[in-house]
């Protein structure tokens, strides 16, 4: 196992009502810019039960945060939480709200004198973020208590990520019960997002961690198991638990602590996402299988102990190294989350050729773990996801 430091300072609520807990956490009298996406909040009663929480507070809403969040919206944002002179964030909504509000919370607190574009990729140093909170609202990218975020600028087509321990969420509210308004697309979603999440910090090396190997594991079962149960049976209320404490473990800060990690197929599905606008879940879905078995050679062992011990296979490492990756291909599918570009209609070799330049222009020249994973690589892999 590899020296690590392991800190998550978010206190989670989870579970049914405990959006009233808001009221103990943002002290009276805050000025709190509640930030959302498209409305959703409004639709599934998440909205009413926030202001109800925040009522000894003066609230500034800010709406209309897009999927993939576009640096030009949230510095309207930034502008307003400024001339609002805020004191806290609060962010309703799913890892595009929750981002975004990073980077709105660390915006609002930067010297004026400095270009906000530059928290994106961490190229200024912050010194202070306005306190954030968070009601998660869509099971997927564990940004609810963890300190990345990803901002795009759409016209230069840049999805970008910066990290900074000040954009950690103070508290995030769990409460699966407000999922249920999810429609099946993004359900399906999350679910191939925090299961990626797990392999990129798990399918690489073996390495000693024992506790970190297991947890990773307990979490790709649990998703293989209540994933299709909350899509076929909505009502179901342990099901959907079940992912929402999943989804937010996967990226909790504990499955990679001290282990090696990949975090290739993040990086090609963001230029996907960048280039063609395809949903962040969907193109992991497109990378990782064809990428598992561009390195098969590397990542038999953990692929091996992976197909053992989640998928139950039996016969040598090579075999069930293969067969892992093919069950996992056909969970993906199964969820109706494609893993052929074929899906979209996009030709591949053309696909491969525009990741590559990106690729290169992001400075993204050496992924994976060990760094070995060239563009060119990238480009071999989308082609072989034809
Ligand atoms: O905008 P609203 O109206 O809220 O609708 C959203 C949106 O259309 C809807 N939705 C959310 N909760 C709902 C709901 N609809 C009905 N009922 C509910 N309860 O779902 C749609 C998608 O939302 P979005 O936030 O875009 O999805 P997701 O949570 O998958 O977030 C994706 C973003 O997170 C980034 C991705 O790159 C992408 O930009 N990620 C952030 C990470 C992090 N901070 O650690 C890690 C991830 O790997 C990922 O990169
Ligand atoms: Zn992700």
């Amino acid at each position: 196992m590899q020296a690590f430091t392991f800190h998550n300072p978010t206190r989670i609520h989870f579970g049914e009502g405990q959006i009233a807990r808001i009221s103990g956490e943002i002290p009276a009298g805050s000025r709190v810019l509640l930030t959302f996406g498209g409305g959703s909040i409004h639709a599934n009663g998440v909205y009413q039960q926030i202001r109800d929480a925040l009522a000894d507070c003066t609230v500034i809403e800010f709406g209309g945060i897009e999927s993939n969040p576009e640096f030009e919206t949230l510095l309207r944002a930034v502008e307003l939480g400024r001339a609002e002179q805020v004191d806290w964030v609060l962010a309703a909504g799913g890892g595009s709200v929750i981002d975004g509000s990073k980077f709105i919370a660390a915006g609002i607190a930067l010297d004026p004198a400095i270009d906000p574009w530059l928290i994106v990729g961490n190229r200024t140093p912050l010194q202070r973020a306005l306190p954030l909170g968070v009601v998660l609202t869509l099971p997927a990218t564990g940004s609810e208590s963890n300190n990345a975020a990803v901002v795009t600028r759409r016209a230069t087509q840049d999805k970008l990520s910066f990290k900074n321990a000040l954009v950690f969420p103070c508290f995030a509210v769990l409460d699966p019960a407000v999922t249920r308004s999810l429609p099946k697309r993004q359900v399906a979603n999350g679910i191939v997002d925090a299961f990626v999440h797990t392999t990129e910090q798990y399918l690489t090396v073996p390495n000693a961690a024992a506790i970190q190997d297991r947890l990773a594991e307990g979490i790709l079962a649990t998703l293989i198991e209540n994933g299709p149960k909350t899509l076929n049976d909505p009502a179901n209320p342990d099901a959907r638990a079940n992912l929402v404490w999943s989804a937010n473990q996967a990226l909790f800060g504990l499955v990679g602590a001290g282990q090696v990690t990949d975090w290739a197929t993040h990086a090609i599905g963001h230029e996907l996402t960048a280039l063609y606008g395809i949903d962040h879940a969907r193109t992991l879905a497109l990378v990782l299988p064809s990428l598992l078995r561009h390195r098969l050679d590397d990542k038999t062992a953990k692929l091996a102990q992976y197909g053992r011990r989640v998928w139950s296979l039996t016969g040598s490492d090579r075999a069930v190294a293969m067969s892992a990756i093919n069950a996992t291909a056909a969970f993906f599918e199964h969820l109706e989350v494609p893993t052929r570009l074929s899906a979209y209609k996009l030709d591949a070799d053309e696909v491969a050729s525009a990741v590559r330049e990106q690729l290169i222009r992001h400075q993204r020249l050496q992924l994976g773990e060990g760094g070995t994973l060239t563009p060119d690589d990238c480009a071999r892999i989308l082609t072989a996801a034809a």
